[in-house]
């Protein structure tokens, strides 16, 4: 029997309802029985999203529970591994289908009966807003509640503005919706948001009992939207939303969502239900039509697909993991083992000498005694990874291991020779990984006799905190050796985007052509200073310059046969940031100033290279300058199968050099500006500067047949 059938024949009382009940549905929805209490199970895998088939089955099961004069309370709840996880992003854009979710909840809100959410793993977005329009809220003690749309440069637009605030609060709600933050049961509990936490294993049975109970107390029935308590106290304090807007502008500068969102908590607190939810409604679709959400809800599937390789087998079980080594503790090699120490993986961290051993453990150990401070872990679990970790001097031991990342210096004869002796120690299906950042991984895999075990790891540092790792496939890499790095990168929690072997892999060559040329600009007359706020303004949180001086001059390992302005402020002693002066000049707080030194230097590197000079550029020139050549290598990374995709390119730039979220990274940019302007542009630099501007084939192809690079 299909759902529209029985939802329709339910609802016209053709059937006995008796004759229904227990039959197991083939769509999402399932209802049974249990005495006098109804439950209607969604089951939608994988995360029950509320698509157009979990909408007709709530608005069939309600219709048909809400006729039946036996049907006194009713409990909604889900199957599989979690209650709803929101609104069916992939539906966002296209035509809306009816029943419309804001028709399915004002169904369930007006039922007459009461209706129990029943909560596990996660409620989140319309999942947590569907929540909100039941009368009651039980969840087992794992469960996590929030509005997380803020993410996918959204509002929550089913009410969860205008619901929220009455229920805690304005101000507890802007902090939930503001930041995505989702709480536990406990807390949920605590502020009101839930009326119990039931226990973990016995969620229907004691959501059944909780809905007897309400039935039995007879008492009438609240509604979320009915509440005054919470807001009315708020009204006349401006000043709510003033400390919002101040956080908002400190922690998501460039982002639009997070001042719709305050406008919308405003309407709560300001307008009668009905016309918040108007408001709500205005400010929600005013977002879902942006381009920035547009650019959020791509890099949302974007990062989920990047660990997907198709056509890889699952790893063999011969690849378990369950001991990693690290060769080197030295920042780097520090950070990487922290990952697998933090997921319960145990290291031997292999260093040359006893003093270079204990410095790394120790900047290890006070990396996880901070995040203690900070209460982020426990010290409990401080001790449990640092116990953990098994320093070794002894190459030898590493033939006890699963995985060997290798994070020594970056020199090819280095890494050659540490390989060959890997080749002769590690065990038979070993996995052997170099964290290179540039080198040829199939010249360090030709060391071995074993190519096919030999992949590149490439952390971005800080390596325990940046989520990006690119998985470098070399020529002979075997499957088995990729499906199980892919696995154990999930594993960590870092986000994998397969590269094939090429100078900087994705995320650092697509990302040179924006540092060659603000190297160039600043020698043909726009100052460092304006290279930067372009690119600030862009959405980085910092420009090339700034960044250079942040990380320190001389750590940049870059020799140029040529006179450069950097190698100039070197001599001069400007090493950057940690020696006062860089790019910039610093105060004691470290607030940078323009130096009129650099000045000079610049204009003396320019006049001894012969640079003709051009009045500065506008930011609309040095965005085009700096990051068309950056899609154009995107394209290339593209063309030549170094990415798997073009979401991948975004994801590593997004993840690895902080390119602003909201534009859906350079692949996706470029698609929202049109590949004609792009391709345009280029050419137009060609014509001025040279053939390494010249469109990529690719870009030309596919702006030629109006087609999409993220496509
Ligand atoms: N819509 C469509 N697909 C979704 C989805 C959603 N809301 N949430 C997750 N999925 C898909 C993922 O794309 C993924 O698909 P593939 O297997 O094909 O890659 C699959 O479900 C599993 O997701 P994860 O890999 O993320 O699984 P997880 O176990 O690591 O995490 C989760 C589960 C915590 C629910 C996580 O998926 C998540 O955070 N989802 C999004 C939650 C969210 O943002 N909800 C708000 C939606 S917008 C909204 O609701 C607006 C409104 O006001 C009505």
């Amino acid at each position: 029997m299909d759902l529209q059938n029985f939802g329709m024949t339910a609802t016209a009382n053709r059937l006995d309802p008796d004759e229904i009940w227990n039959i197991q549905m083939t769509s999402a929805a399932h209802q049974e029985k249990r005495g006098e209490i109804g439950v209607i199970t969604i089951d939608s895998p994988p995360v029950n999203a509320l698509g157009i088939n979990v909408r007709r089955g709530l608005d069939s099961a309600f219709r048909a529970l809400r006729d039946d004069p036996a049907v006194k309370a009713i409990v909604l709840i889900c199957a599989g591994r979690t209650f709803f996880a929101g609104a069916d992003i992939s539906e966002f854009g296209k035509e809306p289908q009816a029943p419309l979710l804001g028709d399915v909840f004002a169904l369930i809100e007006n039922l007459g009966k009461p209706v129990i959410a029943a909560i596990h793993c996660t409620a989140l977005g319309g999942g947590c807003e569907l929540a909100l329009v039941c009368n009651y809220r039980v969840a087992v003690p794992s469960a996590r509640i929030g509005l997380p749309e803020v993410k996918l440069g959204l509002l929550p637009g089913a009410g969860g503005t205008q619901r929220l605030p009455r229920l805690i609060g304005p101000e507890l709600a802007l902090d939930l919706i503001l930041f995505g933050r989702s709480i536990d049961a406990a807390e949920a509990l605590r502020l009101g948001v839930i009326d119990k936490v039931v226990s973990e294993g016995a969620l229907l049975d004691e959501a059944i009992a909780f809905a007897a109970e309400m039935v039995a107390q007879g008492k009438p029935l609240t509604r979320v939207r009915d509440r005054e308590d919470q807001i009315a106290q708020s009204r006349d304090h401006p000043e709510i939303f003033a400390a919002a807007r101040a956080r908002a502008a400190k922690t998501a500068r460039g982002f639009l969502a997070p001042e719709n969102i305050i406008k919308a908590v405003e309407a709560a607190v300001s307008l009668p239900f009905d016309e918040g939810m108007q408001r709500e409604r205005e400010l929600f679709v005013e977002l879902r039509d942006s381009t920035q959400s547009a650019a959020q809800r791509y890099y949302f599937f974007a990062e989920r697909k990047a660990g997907k390789v198709p056509g890889l087998p699952t790893a063999p079980a011969d690849l378990k993991i369950e001991r990693v080594g690290v060769i080197g503790a030295g920042t780097m090699g520090g950070g990487i083992s922290m990952n697998f120490l933090s997921a319960g993986i145990p290291v031997t961290l292999l260093e040359m000498s006893q003093e270079a051993l204990d410095r790394g453990i120790g900047v290890i150990r006070r990396n996880y005694e901070n995040s203690a401070r900070r209460g982020r872990i426990s010290d409990v679990e401080v001790e449990r990874c640092m116990d953990l970790i098994t320093p070794s001097l002894d190459m030898g031991d590493l033939g006890e291991v699963d995985v060997v990342i290798e994070a020594v210096f970056e020199r090819m004869d280095v890494k050659q020779d540490i390989f060959a002796k890997l080749d002769k120690i590690a065990k038979p299906h070993a996995i052997l990984a170099t964290n290179t950042s540039f080198l040829n991984v199939d010249e360090i895999a030709a060391a071995t006799s074993r190519p096919e075990s030999v992949l590149g790891l490439h952390f971005f540092s800080p390596a325990n905190v940046m989520r990006l790792l690119e998985v470098v496939r070399a020529a002979r890499t075997s499957e088995s050796v990729l499906a199980a790095s892919m696995a154990l990168s999930s594993r960590i929690g870092k986000v994998a985007v397969v590269s094939g072997v090429c100078d900087g892999f994705i995320a650092n060559r697509i990302m040179t052509p924006r540092r060659e040329q603000a190297e160039a600009v600043i020698l043909e007359g726009t100052t460092p200073q304006d290279v930067d706020k372009a690119l600030y303004d862009f959405g980085f949180t910092m420009g090339p310059f700034a960044t250079m001086d942040l990380v320190g001059l001389d750590v940049i390992d870059r020799s140029e046969p040529y006179r450069t302005v950097k190698a100039d402020l070197l001599k001069a002693g400007r090493r950057g940031q940690k020696s006062g002066a860089g790019y910039y000049d610093y105060d004691e707080s470290r607030r940078p100033s323009p130096s009129e030194l650099v000045a000079k230097i610049i204009a003396e590197v320019a006049a001894e290279r012969g640079i003709v000079q051009h009045p500065p550029l506008n930011q609309e020139e040095l965005v085009c300058r700096l990051l068309y050549p950056v899609v154009n290598e995107g394209a290339r990374i593209l063309q030549e199968g170094i990415a798997q995709r073009a979401s991948d390119i975004d994801v590593a730039c997004i993840l690895g050099y902080g390119w602003p979220v909201y534009t859906g990274g350079p692949m996706f940019w470029a698609d929202s500006i049109g590949l004609a302007q792009i391709v345009t542009g280029l050419r137009a630099m060609a014509e001025r500067f040279g053939s390494q501007f010249e469109p990529a084939e690719l870009l030309v192809r596919k702006s030629e047949a109006g087609d999409r690079l993220t496509d």
